[in-house]
């Protein structure tokens, strides 16, 4: 299966990621980026209910630790659904996702680059009303290595306007607790390929809904692709819905495998991809 992939760059197929990450060499992988199903979320793809969530979830970090390269990183896009309780006990807040982040380090030994937050722009109404509008989800970001490095020119953002005007208008001065901002006093220039990326990502929920329940926009993975692989590394999705990932990771010319237990995904994935690969031939052709 892996033999052909450098020159194919994906492989896609129906079945459970778990099983499907199994058939892969050891210390293969890069980066693991996905979307499983969120906890108590009722989607056409089924329910992965919060208190089975560890049992369901745990077989796919076993696993990516063992086919994660020693620098490789697993990144899990989620976000647990509110519990409902009987009688007069109001919904609460589930926190199996926290759960699952400090097993992650404490049963599987992951180091914890950091659970960044995706914050949309265009949240989708739940129709709940005794809390606040659920408007983000969380990015468990974990490496196999403790001693793990990451690009993060890859992932400057531009400078505000505003800061641009302090860092011209201003000196820098060392603060006078002790805690120092800057050792000596000095003007800050800005970085030539912009400014240092936040540990928050924002933007909109993405618009084509209408092909897979909770298809992701494509600038969420993009970011992680970008700041923990190279050209012709390997990335692979375990819950590769509709193929966002694999569609990232090949226009960043990137490896992908991707799997998923619908055909109807598997198929759409595959068409996604194809049709980067389609468009990269016709612009060689046109040069
Ligand atoms: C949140 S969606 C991922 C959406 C995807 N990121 C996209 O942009 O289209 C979760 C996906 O996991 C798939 N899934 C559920 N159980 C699975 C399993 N055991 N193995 C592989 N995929 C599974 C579902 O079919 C669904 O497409």
């Amino acid at each position: 299966m892996f033999g052909t992939l450098l020159q194919d760059r994906f492989i896609v197929k129906s079945m459970d990621g778990a099983a499907g990450m199994m058939t892969l060499p050891d210390n293969s992988i890069k980066l693991v980026y996905g979307s499983p199903p969120y906890p108590n979320a009722e989607r056409n793809y089924g329910i992965w209910k919060s208190k089975e969530y560890i049992k369901i979830i745990s077989p796919f970090i076993d696993v990516a630790k063992i086919k994660l390269r020693e620098d490789g990183f697993i990144v899990v896009n989620v976000k647990a659904n509110r519990e409902k309780h009987k009688g007069n006990k109001n919904t609460t807040r589930s926190l199996v996702i926290e759960r699952l982040a400090i097993m992650m380090e404490e049963k599987w030994g992951l180091s914890c680059i950091d659970i960044e937050i995706w914050v949309k722009d265009n949240p989708v109404s739940t129709g709940l009303r005794v809390a606040c509008q659920d408007a983000y989800e969380q990015n468990l970001w974990f490496s196999k290595s403790p001693s793990w490095k990451i690009n993060l020119d890859a992932i400057r953002r531009p400078y505000s306007k505003a800061t641009l005007k302090i860092y011209e208008n201003n000196e820098f001065k060392p603060r006078t607790n002790g805690l120092m901002y800057v050792r000596k006093q000095k003007k800050i220039t800005a970085h030539p390929l912009g400014a240092l990326a936040q540990n928050v990502v924002k933007g909109h929920v993405s618009s084509r809904q209408e092909q897979h329940q909770a298809m992701q926009p494509g600038y969420l993975a993009q970011k992680y692709i970008k700041a923990v692989t190279n050209e012709n590394d390997l990335i692979v999705d375990p819950w590769m819905g509709t193929g966002t990932t694999g569609v990232e990771a090949i226009k960043l010319g990137r490896c992908f495998v991707g799997f998923d237990i619908y055909k109807d995904y598997v198929e759409k994935a595959k068409l996604a991809m194809m049709k980067v690969l389609e468009g990269e031939k016709n612009d060689k052709k046109r040069k």
